[in-house]
């Protein structure tokens, strides 16, 4: 079941917006400071950038190979920042990243070594990747499952075991610092609606050595 970014870059733009906690753990995790020079690898449209320039004054980078969607990223930010390029190919040679971050993406990639690979190679020592996504379990624990068994089955076969990720980015250098899962009672006070989208998401930390041998 593959989405077709280019068709619904319309509607994406129309009804997905920041993830409070997403973001919370995001910035987080991540600890963004004026300045920092930030990529988001599979941008979309650009909405996280825009939170983090806003909040923390960063410079934002995003890679984003859907040309309707980085055209809507590209009419929210800096459009030579965002620019086309996937995890075969990473289109800003010479820069290297304070920070680095993926939120949605990594079940759409195949080959998860060169991801890490060239991240690595694009990230200063001592650099911060945090990758958001979800783990089959807590695929398997959406409402929805119960009425449709048939998407759980589709989605186990896209998303990764965390800790098959948490491998592929040891194997390409990063070390794993740590692995968040969002957590119910965090969102005692968020609607149902809210609640449904985001308490199953799982969050890794990860840094590239510093200084590198
Ligand atoms: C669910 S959307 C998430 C967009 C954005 N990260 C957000 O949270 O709003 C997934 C995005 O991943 C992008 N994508 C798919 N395959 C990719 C790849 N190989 N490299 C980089 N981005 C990719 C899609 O074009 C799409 O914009």
């Amino acid at each position: 079941m593959e989405i077709d970014y280019e068709a619904q870059a319309e509607i994406y733009e129309r009804t997905r917006g920041v993830e409070s906690l997403v973001y919370s753990v995001l910035s987080a995790l991540l600890r963004p400071r004026k300045g920092d020079k930030i990529l988001d690898f599979g941008c979309g449209t650009g909405n996280y950038l825009c939170q983090f320039v806003s909040d923390y004054q960063i410079d934002p980078y995003g890679i984003e190979p859907a040309t309707q969607m980085r055209l809507i990223a590209q009419g929210k930010l800096p459009a030579q920042c965002i620019r086309n390029g996937d995890h075969t190919h990473l289109p800003f040679p010479g820069l290297h990243f304070d920070k680095l971050y993926c939120i949605d993406v990594i079940h759409h990639i195949r080959q998860l070594n060169d991801l890490f690979l060239n991240l690595f190679d694009a990230a200063k020592p001592g650099a911060k990747f945090c990758i958001c996504t979800e783990s089959p379990h807590q695929l398997s624990e959406k409402y929805w499952i119960r009425y449709f068994p048939e998407i759980l089955e589709a989605d186990l076969q896209r998303f990764y075991p965390i800790q098959e990720i948490v491998k592929s980015g040891q194997a390409a250098g990063w070390e794993h610092c740590e692995t968040i899962t969002t957590e119910d009672e965090l969102l005692a006070a968020i609607s149902p609606n809210f609640i449904a989208r985001v308490r199953h998401k799982t969050c890794l930390l990860y840094t590239s050595p510093s200084p590198r041998d």
